[in-house]
C-alpha cells in the first residue's frame, strides 16, 4: 500500500510519503513494514496508512494483524499502541545492526472490530 502526496501548484510528478507492506497468512496477516517520509512524519500519515490497511484486510477476512518491533522503536511503539495492538510475545536476537530482540504485536481486527 503506497501514499503519494502531489503539489496542487505544479505539474510536479507525485512523491511517495508513505508505504506499508503486509503478508497474508491464511486468516490472519503480517505487516512486514511501514515507513513515512522523514519529513512527513508525525502528520498523521502513518496512522491514516494502517487504519485503511485493516479496513481492506478485514474485507479480505482477515481476523489478526501480527507486526514485529524493535522495544527501542518508541515512535513505531506509540503508533501500535495507540491503535490498540498489545505484545503478544517475543523474538529473542530478531534483529541485527544493531542486534535486539523483537516485541511481537498483535490487533484482532475482525468485524467484531469494526470501531478501527
Ligand atoms: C513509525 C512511523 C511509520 C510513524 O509514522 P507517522 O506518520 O509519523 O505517524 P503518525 O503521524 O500517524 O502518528 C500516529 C501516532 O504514532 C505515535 N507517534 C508517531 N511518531 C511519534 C514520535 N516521534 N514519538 C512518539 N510517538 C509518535 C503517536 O502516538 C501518534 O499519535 P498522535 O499524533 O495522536 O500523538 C514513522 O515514524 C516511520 O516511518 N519510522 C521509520 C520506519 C519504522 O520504524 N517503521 C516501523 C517498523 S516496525
Amino acid at each position: 500500500m503506497l501514499v503519494t502526496e502531489t503539489e496542487p501548484t505544479t505539474n510536479a510528478a507525485p512523491v511517495l510519503v508513505g508505504f506499508g507492506a503486509f503478508q497474508q497468512l491464511l486468516d490472519e496477516a503480517e505487516l512486514r513494514n511501514i515507513a513515512v517520509r522523514p519529513t512527513h512524519r508525525c502528520r498523521g500519515v502513518g496512522r491514516s496508512l494502517l487504519t485503511e490497511a485493516i479496513h481492506l484486510l478485514r474485507e479480505a477476512g482477515i481476523g489478526r494483524l501480527f507486526l514485529e518491533v524493535r522495544p527501542s522503536n518508541a515512535p513505531a511503539r506509540a503508533l501500535y499502541a495507540s491503535m490498540g495492538f498489545q505484545v503478544v510475545g517475543m523474538r529473542p536476537a530478531y534483529y541485527a545492526d544493531p542486534p535486539e530482540d523483537a516485541l511481537i504485536m498483535a490487533l484482532e481486527i475482525s468485524p467484531a472490530r469494526a470501531d478501527l
